[in-house]
């Protein structure tokens, strides 16, 4: 079976990828400079790299014998990118110029890219396809963007994945994967963790949305581990293909706080805040491409995604 380089395989996202790729029969090498991941979450059976993307032998090192890469690694902090523009652009898009010079010197010519849908920016269509327009409002979103765009001039196969909202864990053979993110960031943790004490801030209750809270997209992270793995089998010579990978529905911040509560048994302590500066009202995925170009179809709910969460930190 294959050997895979996976970038940023001590993350969130990369670490659930390693433990079902080598579930799978994949050999795996991951490459991670530790700077936001974790060594106790890189599945034991995958060969560990620990290096930066910004390390060009590093880089060539780790991807010999390698055929295809799957590429997580990166800075991922909305709110960080404001405020370090150029750090994003640096480990973000020249790590990842670094990533495709290594592949090249070792004519590896295959990867799949977490992308974002931070690239699409203020949305203008509802659902959001890989057609619509591309108009990133943070520099984290500019550097996804931009890394499409390099890939794209570079001429390998590759398939650029643009999440919406990741949530979930899963249970791998050697303990639960799930979101350490720190500072965390996002909904569904940051849900689970509010008290009294330190209330859940709901960031606008004025939104033209149903019950006037911001909704979202969120897939089930080995739902989406499932589409690195069909993107894999997916990539065509010299094609390089943008496909969403969301749910094709959203939920309401509201509807998020209520699933949770029935899946706590308790009430979620919450406060309405304003509006954030630049966050869209809604934001939700089509992924019919997804559906007719991988064969893919998300099979888990909100209400799993946020069981599985609990259940990752109960453990
Ligand atoms: N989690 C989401 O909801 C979401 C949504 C859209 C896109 N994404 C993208 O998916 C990818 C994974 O997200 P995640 O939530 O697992 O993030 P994460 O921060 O948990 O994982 C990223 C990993 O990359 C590593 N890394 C960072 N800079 C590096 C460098 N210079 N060299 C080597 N390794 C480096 C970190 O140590 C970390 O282990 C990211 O590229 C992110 O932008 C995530």
């Amino acid at each position: 079976m294959s050997r895979i380089l996976v970038t940023g395989g001590a993350g969130y996202v990369g670490s659930t990828a390693v433990a079902l790729l080598v579930e799978r029969g994949y050999e795996v090498v991951v490459f991670d400079d530790l700077s936001m991941g974790h060594a106790d979450a890189v599945d034991p059976r995958a060969t560990f790299v620990e290096g930066s993307l910004l390390d060009p032998d590093a880089l060539r090192n780790a991807l010999a014998g390698c055929e295809a890469v799957i590429h997580f690694a990166g800075k991922s902090l909305v709110g960080e990118s404001v405020e370090k523009p150029d750090l994003y652009h640096h480990v973000n898009v020249d790590g990842t110029q670094n990533l495709l010079d290594a592949m090249a010197i070792h004519g590896i010519d295959r990867i799949v890219f977490s992308s974002s849908a931070a690239t699409y920016g203020q949305p203008v269509d509802d659902p959001i396809t890989e057609e619509s327009l591309a108009a990133p409002t943070n520099p984290y979103g500019a550097s996804k963007l931009a890394i499409d765009k390099m890939i794209s001039a570079s001429g390998i196969s590759a398939i650029s994945l643009r999440y919406f909202n990741v949530a979930g864990a899963y249970e791998s053979s050697n303990g639960w994967l799930a979101e350490r993110h720190n500072p965390e960031t996002h909904l569904i943790p940051l849900v689970l963790r509010a008290t009294e004490a330190n209330p859940l801030k709901i960031f606008g209750t004025d939104w033209d949305t149903k019950d006037g809270t911001c909704i979202r997209d969120y897939v089930h992270v080995v739902d989406l581990i499932e589409a690195h793995i069909l993107a894999l089998g997916a990539l065509k010579p010299h094609v390089h293909e943008i496909v969403n990978l969301g749910s094709g529905g959203g939920y309401s911040v509201r509807e998020v706080i209520s699933v949770a509560t029935k899946v706590l048994g308790r009430a979620v302590p919450a406060v309405e805040s304003p509006r954030r500066a630049g966050d869209p009202g809604t934001l939700v995925a089509s992924i019919v491409k997804a559906k007719s170009l991988l064969g893919w179809q998300p099979t888990r709910d909100l209400e799993t995604m946020i069981s599985d969460t609990v259940k990752s930190q109960d453990r």
